[in-house]
């Protein structure tokens, strides 16, 4: 058996077991401070092989993190396991100068569910959660499940002013799963500011594309998955905490397991004497091999930078909204997001992935998501696409 690692994921796929390559890529500057860098980097590892316009369901891994899983597992295979429980801490600082706050404030998991889960058990009997109408499940329905909690919902564009004095929390996604709204992160805060309420904000939709960082003082509960635009691997989720103990000790540390001691090593038996006193008292047992390339993946969305990428995606879904207006259509009015969603059109969804373009059905809508990997003839294929039927 031959376990030597590809150099790159395309070869991964023609010829596995070639290549004599053992160490993963990692990039050494900072080269995507133009659009000609952008562009390079952007090539070096991503290769897609479909036309694919499905991000905010999955992101496409880059090179160096395939690489680098690949590493890792055959570390195991062979008897000498890596380090990575390093890799958790190298995402997790990673993803901590994303979204512009201190590690310690930065649990790493693998769910959202599992979050809001926590932050529903923070709360007391009978405390009022506004939620945005057919928001992700994972983000609201933990608060369903208490059973003595009173959940509110509300279309997305009036949850700032249905904010009220006896509102305990709003739990709402930065971006709308099904159709891309964005939320009014700033009316929002100066709503819950207004009535004492708390802000939790799924980040799952946002961040990689979104400067979260120009919103995180407004916040005080953040979850993101990392398998969408940070193109990380599935199995990877980070929930941001206020500072401090009076941060931390407002959530119970129910899930607590010995990765959470603040000493984990020596809390692998019996109840743990003490806690991480930081948001890693909320970290679950992680992941590895997903952690081993999240680190990867996490570097390159900061080597590329989120403003370009930002200003990149919004470009291409400009561009879809150009050409859908000409094919007469109209999408969910979704300013300012790089998913654009057009009811009616789902049904295509099966004859486009048959002729290798890839987008989603969501409840009849066709979803389109146009990320750092996407070129305007991708916008164009989708479009010849709908064109011809
Ligand atoms: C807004 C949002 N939150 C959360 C998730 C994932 O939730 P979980 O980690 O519970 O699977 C998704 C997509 O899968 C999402 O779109």
């Amino acid at each position: 058996m031959d376990h030597t690692l590809p150099r790159r994921h395309s070869d991964l796929m023609e010829t596995s077991g070639q290549g004599p390559d053992r160490t993963p890529t990692v990039s050494t500057a900072a080269t995507a401070s133009t659009p000609e860098g952008f562009q390079t980097l952007v090539r070096s590892e991503f290769a897609p092989r479909t036309t694919y316009l499905n991000s905010a369901s999955t992101g496409l891994l880059p090179d160096r993190a395939v690489r680098a899983m690949h590493q890792a597992t055959l570390s195991v295979a062979h008897g000498s396991p890596e380090d990575m429980f390093a890799d958790v801490e190298a995402a997790r600082a990673t993803f901590a100068r994303l979204v512009g706050v201190a590690p310690s404030r930065v649990a790493a998991g693998a769910s959202v569910a599992v979050y809001s889960g926590l932050i529903a058990a923070s709360l007391p009997a009978g405390a009022e959660v506004l939620t945005a109408e057919g928001d992700f499940s994972s983000t609201v329905n933990p608060f369903h499940v208490r059973g003595d909690l009173k959940v509110r919902a509300v279309p997305l564009e009036r949850i700032a002013e249905s904010v009220r004095p006896d509102t305990a929390l709003v739990a709402v996604s930065a971006v709308q799963s099904a159709d891309g709204r964005v939320a009014d992160l700033p009316a929002l805060r100066a709503a819950v500011r207004a009535h004492g309420a708390k802000l939790y904000l799924d980040a799952s939709q946002a961040t990689g594309w979104l400067d979260v960082a120009e919103h995180i003082a407004d916040v005080d509960y953040l979850t993101s998955v990392a398998f969408k635009w940070l193109t990380c691997p599935r199995g990877v989720a980070f929930f941001v905490v206020p500072e401090g103990p009076d941060g931390y000790e407002a959530v119970p540390s129910l899930l607590a397991g010995w990765v959470a001691g603040e000493r984990p090593w020596d809390s692998c038996y019996g109840p743990i004497t003490e806690l991480a006193r930081s948001a890693r008292r909320f970290d679950e047992s992680p992941s590895l091999f997903a952690y081993a390339g999240a680190r990867h993946s996490l570097a390159v969305i900061e080597e590329l930078g989120v403003a370009a990428i930002r200003t990149h995606d919004l470009a291409l879904a400009d561009r879809f909204r150009a050409g859908l207006a000409t094919l007469g259509h109209e999408p969910v009015p979704s300013p300012g997001s790089p998913i654009v969603s057009v009811p009616g059109l789902g049904v295509r969804q099966p004859e486009l992935s048959a002729a290798g373009i890839e987008v989603s059905d969501r409840a009849g809508n066709l979803r389109a998501a146009f990320h750092l990997y996407n070129t305007e003839s991708d916008v164009d294929r989708l479009l010849e696409g709908l064109r011809s039927s």
